[in-house]
């Protein structure tokens, strides 16, 4: 018999997307259900992002809504998953009785376990309910309430001493348990190759909560890759914070009940070339680049995020050129154009080195006369405590010259527990923070409208993802479902407006119905939108690369026709 359905919806980064990925796959193996429907769940669970406040926010208001739900069906779970989990730990069950289960980035392994625990609970709380914790106006009974979740809370906040670091073995466990099958996907997926992070940037959250930075074993990411391959899947992305400090050391490598065991971030010890103290035994990023795309072919794009500008050796910048199925795609943050700010972010390198960077990057790799220049995107924060209008045209400056395809930009959010929470004060007013940005998104707007057009009339290959977020709202699909990947968007019909998929995935096409628009990306990761071509689907094109004509460019996107 099925398992009570599950609704699991993802904030965030990419990391949370691919850890959400491996929970639902451990989850179905269980017998639980995944539905794209808060409303058909009774489970439901946020998988939680804490690296600005807004994101936060978007997941207190969720659990809000849950409350009075709840309040009528009190056998429904509510888990919290990721980095808010693991930040505020009790103080968000105190503020939120309404959450059973909370599982932060190192813990997710224990997610079974823990659900099966509370469901338990939950359904005998139920049971009782209707006697218990109802007042004889027929109304729950808020404090009878209140105290009957902590019951269901026994046994998440007592193990969470055993967060970060002691649960590594485990977490391998889960990526290496990855569940992949040849129908759920759309032909991409994510891949970690390092979890957690060293840098300790003043501002970020990330190394509080996921942990010191761990590199996964070789063989068990080329496994990955490979049978991703085998499903289906022709692109990859690797993931990882400082992605390109990527180094697995095999002497040094240790197994534990025959599993090698992920291995610690060390100090990156190179200059710009190879690593002169890596020998034979060791595998540096640029070496698991080669090895990805030497042994499996069949992944006809690989790509990487994200990068951090210190430490990115020529070594990778030579392999990226030689392999053709390596995108010329780098996503790699500046933070800012001051120097000053560098400093006070703890960035460790300057303005000019990190130009210097991208303009050894584009040496090696910007071949638009080949057809395969080299793109770049970036992130900036806006705002840093005591950021100067000097320090902000710095950064603007940094903008031009840097001419990123695309760039994040953020107005700084302070986070507690870390060192510029803690000793600086955020003292630029939220009116300039928001002028700032956008003053930034502006100078961006300009460049990334550039380079879109600067591709108008040329012919790229082009990667489809499926169904346009417009499509997929035309056709009728909730929100969830918009966001769900793969399955939802593989079974959307071959037009506009019909939103029931029948079978093999291919919906009744009303003769009168526009074509679908599909979405994709190029190897430079431009998104481009076009129209299902006459006799394909959009479960036919899905997940395969299409030369494309591209027809016109605005700054976010390219439109293109298949060429
Ligand atoms: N405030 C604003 N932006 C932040 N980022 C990380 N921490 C903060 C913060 N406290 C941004 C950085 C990082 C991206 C993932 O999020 O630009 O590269
Ligand atoms: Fe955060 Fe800096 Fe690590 Fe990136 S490199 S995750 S910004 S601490």
């Amino acid at each position: 018999m099925a398992r009570a359905g599950v609704y699991l919806e993802t904030f965030g980064c990419q990391m949370n997307e691919l850890d959400s990925e491996l929970v639902a796959g451990r989850l179905r193996a269980l017998g639980y259900e995944m539905t794209p429907n808060p409303e058909d769940a009774s489970i439901v669970l946020y998988n939680t992002c804490s690296v600005r406040e807004l994101a936060e926010q978007k997941v207190w208001s969720r659990l809000g809504e849950l409350k009075s739900r709840k309040a009528k069906d009190p056998g429904l779970v509510v888990g919290v998953l990721g980095c808010m989990a693991e930040r505020d730990g009790e103080a968000l069950i105190r503020r939120m009785p309404v959450v059973d289960v909370m599982a932060g980035p190192g813990e997710l392994d224990k997610l079974p376990e823990l659900l099966d625990n509370a469901v338990r609970t939950n359904a005998s709380l139920a049971r009782e309910m209707p006697g218990g914790i109802r007042r004889a106006d027929g109304n729950l009974d808020e404090s009878a309430l209140r105290s009957a979740g902590q019951v269901a809370l026994q046994g998440n906040t007592s193990r969470r001493s055993s967060t970060l670091g002691a649960a590594q073995d485990d977490l391998e466990l889960l990526d290496l348990s990855r569940a992949i099958s040849p129908t759920d996907h759309n032909g991409s997926a994510y891949v970690r190759i390092t979890r957690g992070c060293n840098k300790f940037c003043t501002y970020c959250v990330v190394p509080l909560t996921r942990g010191a930075e761990m590199h996964r074993p070789p063989e068990h990411i080329l496994d990955e890759c490979k049978r991703l391959a085998d499903a289906g899947v022709i692109e990859v992305t690797l993931l990882g914070q400082t992605v390109n400090h990527y180094r697995f050391e095999h002497a040094a490598a240790e197994s534990v009940n025959g599993v090698v065991q992920p291995q610690k971030g060390r100090a990156y010890k190179g200059g710009h070339d190879r690593d002169p103290f890596a020998g034979e035994d060791v595998t540096t990023f640029a070496d698991l680049l080669h090895r990805i795309h030497e042994e499996v072919p069949a992944i006809q794009r690989l790509r990487f995020v994200t990068s951090y500008p210190r430490d990115f050796g020529n070594d990778v910048l030579q392999v990226i050129r030689d392999c053709p199925r390596i995108c010329r795609y780098l996503h790699v943050p500046a933070q800012t154009g001051s120097d000053r700010m560098l400093q006070m972010m703890n960035r460790g390198y300057t303005v000019g080195q990190y130009m210097e960077f991208l303009d050894r990057a584009r040496s090696y790799l910007d071949q638009p006369e080949i057809g395969r220049p080299l793109t770049v995107s970036g992130d900036i924060i806006v705002g840093f405590p005591t950021e100067t209008n000097a320090d902000f045209d710095a950064t603007l400056k940094l903008l031009r010259d840097a001419k990123y395809k695309n760039c994040f930009i953020f107005k700084y959010s302070p986070r507690p527990g870390t060192v510029a929470y803690e000793k600086i004060e955020d003292d630029v007013p939220d009116k300039v923070k928001r002028e700032r940005n956008n003053e930034a998104l502006r100078v961006q707007a300009e460049i990334s409208d550039e380079i879109s057009r600067s591709l108008i009339g040329s012919t790229l290959g082009v990667f489809v993802e499926g169904p346009s977020k417009k499509a997929k709202k035309a056709a009728g699909l909730s929100h969830g479902q918009i966001r769900q990947a793969g399955q939802v968007e593989l079974t959307i019909g071959g037009r506009a407006g019909t939103g029931e998929a029948a079978d093999g995935g291919v919906a009744t096409i009303k003769p009168d119905a526009e074509p679908v628009q599909l979405s994709g990306r190029t190897d430079g990761d431009h998104i481009v939108f076009f129209d299902t071509p006459a006799g394909e689907t959009p479960a036919s094109m899905t997940g395969r690369i299409v030369p494309m004509r591209i027809t016109d460019a605005d700054r976010l996107s390219l439109h293109g026709k298949p060429a």
